[in-house]
């Protein structure tokens, strides 16, 4: 059971409901009852831009509907985009194993990152495998890279990154291989950029980019979506899959009691397979 959002002090009830609804309408992310001081941490920066005092008089300019930029504006500030550049090292190491088996039969891998944030994950992808054709020849998997959020999305293709996020997981070593500085940001360099092709996309709303990939990441994204849209999901994810291919979740999430489409794999340690290729729920 979710419970509805509880308002922080100071902050109405109606706004909450209101702006709860909105997130929930454009991504399936629930706010639920323990997370809605965010909406208010999460929406300061908003207001300051707009000059205004109150989440209710944001409200009242959103039900307005006279500048209709504002919507995204307020999902992009309140969906959570937490990420780093090789988050949860370990799960880079068994990609590497999965994309080494898929390549077998001599035919370049496919990678689709869901829900990829700014561009991290599948930044860190790029390099990791750039640097493997360096050393072996081996060719780089082809990576897609989707999110709901149009500024994630932007910034992903942009590759600039401040310098905070970019200590966040890379040594020096591939700071200074992949990246050129700009200011006091760092900007990736354009053939490691070429290597990921970035496009909006929503889980819920949108059919999956075409083709079928050998892995899907979708880590840390399914976390706040109700059990009923996890259900329109999950499908998605196992239509795109091949039937040998390879799902990743975050490291706190789990198939198990969510889907019955996807089983942990026996080839990859905290990885899933399509169950049954996926065919029965
Ligand atoms: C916490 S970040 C995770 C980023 C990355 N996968 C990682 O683990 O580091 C979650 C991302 O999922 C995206 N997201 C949320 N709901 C989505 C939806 N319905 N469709 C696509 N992306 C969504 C958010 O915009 C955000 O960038």
């Amino acid at each position: 059971m979710t419970l509805a959002p509880v308002p922080p002090l100071g902050v109405s009830q109606t706004a909450i409901n209101v702006l709860s609804a909105l997130l929930e309408a454009r991504t399936g992310q629930q706010i639920g009852a323990y997370r809605s001081w965010r909406v208010d941490t999460a929406l300061k920066p908003l207001l300051r831009a707009r000059k205004l005092d109150t989440l209710d008089q944001l409200v009242t300019q959103l039900l307005q509907g006279s500048d209709r930029s504002i919507g995204d504006t307020i999902v992009d500030a309140l969906v959570n985009q937490e990420t780093s550049f090789f988050r949860d090292a370990q799960v880079f190491q068994t990609l590497a194993e999965v994309v080494a088996e898929a390549e077998s039969d001599r035919r370049r891998a496919r990678i689709w990152c869901a829900g990829c944030s700014t561009g991290q994950e599948p930044l860190s992808l790029a390099m990791q495998f750039a640097e493997r054709k360096e050393a072996t020849g081996a060719p780089i998997p082809e990576i897609i890279a989707t999110d709901v959020s149009d500024a994630a999305i932007a910034r992903g293709r942009s590759g600039r990154f401040s310098q905070f996020e970019i200590q966040r997981g890379l040594p020096v070593r591939r700071m200074v291989q992949w990246f050129d500085t700009t200011g006091s940001d760092w900007v990736a360099k354009p053939d490691l950029l070429a290597m990921v092709a970035f496009r909006r996309m929503n889980l819920v709303a949108d059919q999956p980019p075409p083709g079928q990939f050998d892995v899907v990441l979708c880590r840390n994204v399914l976390l706040y979506l109700s059990a009923e849209t996890k259900n329109e999901v999950f499908p998605k994810i196992a239509a795109a899959l091949k039937p040998d291919g390879v799902f990743v979740m975050g490291a706190g999430e789990t198939v198990i009691g969510q889907t019955r489409l996807f089983e942990p794999s026996k080839r990859f340690r905290g990885c899933y397979e399509p169950l049954g290729k996926g065919l029965s729920r």
